[in-house]
């Protein structure tokens, strides 16, 4: 007889029915739970049936993430209801997850045992894995940004680094194999940019996003930042007034301020748990003076896809105030298993004469070393405008063949390694959700949508922004991005960057688990 493996997902949560382990068959995934009738009233009224409902789909996702599945491999799910007509809530909120999907959902209304209201069964492909973002790399192999320059900063050798924005893991075979290409000729010289480049750059955008662009709107920097100076040099005064939404990366105000405009800082609401755009305090922000907007999108920290109503309604009110959006997207290679991504300038005709994109292979394939990024306008005087700043300092022609090549292999042949990516980027927010529900259940977390990065809330410790940095890099010897440094917003917030593997994650959880006990 063929083996039924027991997969015990331990972080995987019990709150609703035995959810908290899947069996594994021939690479066929089953998971299997109930919700029960209120043990008090003895039935679903006093109920929150819509919650309850909501939670069995979290549990099942966490569940078949941790057996190595999702939800997007869902084969079938029967739900097994004991009277059909109480359950239109529960139909139509599990449908929303499954029925969407072709043939995944079947309902059937039967006796169940008593003390039960619905019984569901899931079956799920398991994902054949091919890259091992397990793997602990040697610390002298990875980002010497990341882990060495704090190492050095703080002379504690003991520390683990959950800061900077790069990923504790190989880069994708695709991208490996053409710099070894390059460095095996041992020619080094001034690339030239084929009709493969541009070809691998128009093809990622349009199969990813459906934005339909050609090579004359792509020009280049050798990253976003440096990008940033010529489109604000180029397109607005000395003076000028730029606004973006905080808490954000540090770096939108320095490259502002720098560059002798005013730094116009828009910080995003909190509602209902969910970072939204405040338009009110965006028009109230705006002045005659405004010429610019910088969109970070998706948004670093928090990990927010800005949704096309927000986008659109940006667009109309920048092009009422004459403002041109800069829209950074970078993180737009990183997105979570069952959202999408939408670019800025993809929205309308308006949206793409009025905007200028960045956007490189550098975060979403771990290539921040290799300095290549893309400037991206269907406005021709915007491109343009750009590209005669990039004569006053030669970057016209001075670009790194290693960042061609990387770019290009990046985004023609690495597709695969990207979905297995984000699927254990997934699996790591979900993990460190449960540790923290488990052991930490004050910390505020925030479902991302994108990129690697976890925005926690720390501020029930009441600690100083000092005290709380302290507590991370003293008391549990762990590097994270603290929010105040990024803004208005931040303060008692932190930035973990789950790009590692899950092993280092659950070590630095344990160790901010023990330091913050030792404080009680
Ligand atoms: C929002 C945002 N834009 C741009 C950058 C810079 O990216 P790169 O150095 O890869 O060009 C970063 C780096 O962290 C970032 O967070």
């Amino acid at each position: 007889m063929e083996q039924i493996n027991t997969i015990i997902t331990e972080n995987a949560p019990a709150a609703i029915g035995p959810y908290s382990q899947a069996k594994e068959h021939n690479g066929i995934i089953y998971v299997s739970g109930q919700i029960p009738i209120n043990p008090t009233t003895g039935n679903i009224d006093a109920f929150d049936i819509e919650g309850q409902t909501r939670q069995v789909i979290e549990n099942i996702k966490a569940i078949l993430n941790e057996a190595g599945s999702s939800l997007d491999s869902v084969l079938k799910t029967t739900c097994l209801l004991a009277d059909m007509n109480d359950f239109a809530v529960f139909n139509e909120v599990y449908g929303e997850a499954f029925i969407s999907k072709p043939a995944r959902a079947c309902f059937a209304v039967k006796e169940l045992p008593k003390k039960v209201l619905v019984e569901v069964e899931v079956v799920a492909v398991k994902h054949q894995r091919i890259y091992d973002f397990d793997e602990v790399l040697d610390r002298t192999q990875l980002s010497t940004s990341k882990w060495e320059s704090e190492i050095f900063r703080t002379g504690n050798k003991n520390l683990l680094c959950f800061g900077t924005a790069d990923m504790d893991f190989k880069s994708s075979p695709a991208i490996i194999d053409a710099l070894q290409s390059v460095v095996d000729k041992g020619h080094f010289g001034y690339p030239y940019k084929r009709d493969s480049y541009y070809d691998a750059i128009i093809g990622y955008l349009d199969r990813h996003f459906s934005w339909k662009i050609s090579k004359e709107m792509i020009a280049n920097s050798v990253s976003i930042y440096p990008s940033f100076q010529g489109i604000i040099e180029g397109l607005t005064e000395e003076g000028d007034e730029i606004i973006f939404n905080s808490p954000v990366h540090h770096i939108f105000k320095e490259v502002v301020t720098a560059n002798k405009r005013v730094a116009v800082e828009s910080p995003l609401k909190l509602v209902d748990g969910e970072y939204q755009l405040d338009f009110n305090h965006i028009k109230a922000s705006i002045t005659p003076k405004t010429s610019m907007y910088i969109l970070c999108n998706p948004h670093n920290p928090m990990g927010r896809i800005w949704n096309q109503d927000d986008l659109i309604q940006l667009v109309d009110l920048c092009a009422e105030n004459n403002i041109i959006i800069l829209s950074d997207e970078v993180y737009a290679g990183l997105i979570y298993p069952g959202e999408s991504f939408t670019p800025l300038a993809s929205l309308s005709e308006k949206a793409a004469m009025n905007s200028i994109t960045c956007i490189s292979a550098s975060k979403s394939f771990n290539v921040t070393g290799i300095k290549h990024s893309l400037v991206i306008s269907e406005n021709p005087e915007f491109i343009s405008v750009y590209k005669e700043q990039l004569k006053k300092n030669n970057e016209y022609y001075g670009e790194s063949i290693f960042g061609h090549h990387a770019t290009e292999a990046a985004f023609s042949n690495s597709d695969e390694w990207s979905n297995e990516l984000m699927e254990y980027i997934n699996g790591n927010f979900n993990f460190l959700k449960e540790y923290l529900k488990t052991n930490l259940p004050d910390v505020g977390i925030f479902q991302p949508q994108s990129t690697y990065f976890a925005w926690l809330d720390f501020n029930y410790l009441g600690l100083s922004d000092n005290d709380l940095v302290n507590l991370f890099e003293k008391e549990a010897e762990i590097i994270v991005t603290h929010g105040y440094v990024l803004g208005e917003g931040g303060s008692g917030f932190i930035r973990w960057n789950l790009g590692c593997p899950r092993s280092v994650l659950k070590m630095g959880l344990e160790r901010l688990k023990t330091a913050i006990e030792n404080k009680k």
